[in-house]
């Protein structure tokens, strides 16, 4: 099932596919940058905040609790469960 990921200050909303790793892959893909070092879910360098909808992520040790509560989510390790919007 296709969900949309919208990147709320790029002013694009996207299709999600599963060819893609990650949020982030997605992202790149698209023209929209997102700073990234590890590509594992460990530094954190990737964090964008999720705004609506539910993300799935394989690794997320670059979260810390405040990060969390802020609905902070790792673009590098996340895929959608729903339609999401980002703020990025
Ligand atoms: S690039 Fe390191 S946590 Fe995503």
């Amino acid at each position: 099932m296709a969900h949309n990921v919208e990147f709320k200050k790029s002013g694009k909303t996207v299709a999600w596919n599963n060819k893609y790793e990650s949020i982030l892959a997605l992202a790149e893909d698209h023209g929209i940058a997102i700073d990234n070092d590890c590509g594992q879910g460990i530094c954190g360098t990737c964090m964008v905040r999720l705004l609506s909808g539910k993300v799935e992520m394989e690794a997320d040790d670059g979260l810390d609790e405040s990060d969390r509560k802020a609905g902070m989510i790792l673009s590098c390790t996340a895929v959608p469960l729903s339609d999401i919007v980002l703020e990025t």
